[in-house]
């Protein structure tokens, strides 16, 4: 899979050269590419936003800079482009599994006020265009919601995780929130692990996760439940 991603803050994206995702560029099963906007203007101060239409707070940014980015960056891929914004669709496990199919993703992270309008009109000659939403608060910019997104999709692609049973067991991949997990010692600072998961009883165990992820969904995510 190609990810391309476009910031004003590149270095944002340092981040994903640790760990998990790190491992998976490195062995060529990411391959990731991070892109300063700023490579596209012409002008000496580097510009890439402008005060808006019809006047308000805050900056636009222009579309000229996202236009020739998208033009080099999409090619003839028909690509995936993802724009972050608060004013988008919901991101969930279920979208991760769908971008994590494609070949190609770009990545356009915005900041101030937006992204002139035009330039999603644009994007969507080029490939489809989705705007997402990490949830329902207000980030600075796309970058923190792009890298959540990167590592989300990126786990997801065969050989990133190791085992792909641990992809299977855990939270939002069957509905549920995960059940709880213990490790040694068997007690610890007087407070045992729940009996059943040492009776070495399989069925017994697999029943008792099941009725803890119920039941934490009810308590804390009773919303997954009525979906
Ligand atoms: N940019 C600003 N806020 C955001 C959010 N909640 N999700 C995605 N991108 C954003």
């Amino acid at each position: 899979m190609r990810i391309d991603v476009v910031s004003i803050f590149p270095s944002y994206f340092d981040g994903l050269t640790l760990s998990l995702l790190g491992r998976a560029r490195e062995n060529g099963l990411l391959d990731l590419h991070v892109h300063d906007l700023r490579d596209w203007t012409s002008d000496r101060h580097r510009t890439v936003d402008d005060t808006p239409y019809g006047g308000g707070a805050g900056m636009v940014m222009k579309p000229e800079p996202w236009g020739l980015a998208l033009d080099e960056l999409a090619g003839s891929s028909r690509p995936t482009i993802i724009f972050p914004s608060p004013a988008g669709e919901v991101f969930r496990q279920s979208t991760a599994r769908e971008f994590a199919e494609h070949d190609h993703l770009i990545i356009g992270c915005g900041r101030y006020e937006g992204i002139d309008e035009r330039v999603f009109e644009y994007a969507a000659t080029l490939g489809e265009v989705r705007l997402v939403s990490l949830g329902d608060y207000v980030l600075n910019g796309g970058e923190v919601a792009a890298m959540a997104m990167i590592e989300a999709i990126g786990r997801l692609v065969p050989g990133v995780v190791g085992n792909p049973e641990s992809l299977v067991e855990e939270s939002h991949e069957d509905g549920l929130l995960e059940y709880g997990s213990y490790t040694k010692p068997s007690t610890w600072r007087d407070r045992e692990v729940p009996g059943v998961l040492l009776s070495g009883n399989h069925a017994a165990i697999a029943a008792w996760r099941r009725e803890q992820q119920i039941e934490r969904t009810r308590a804390r995510r009773p919303d997954l439940l009525s979906d």
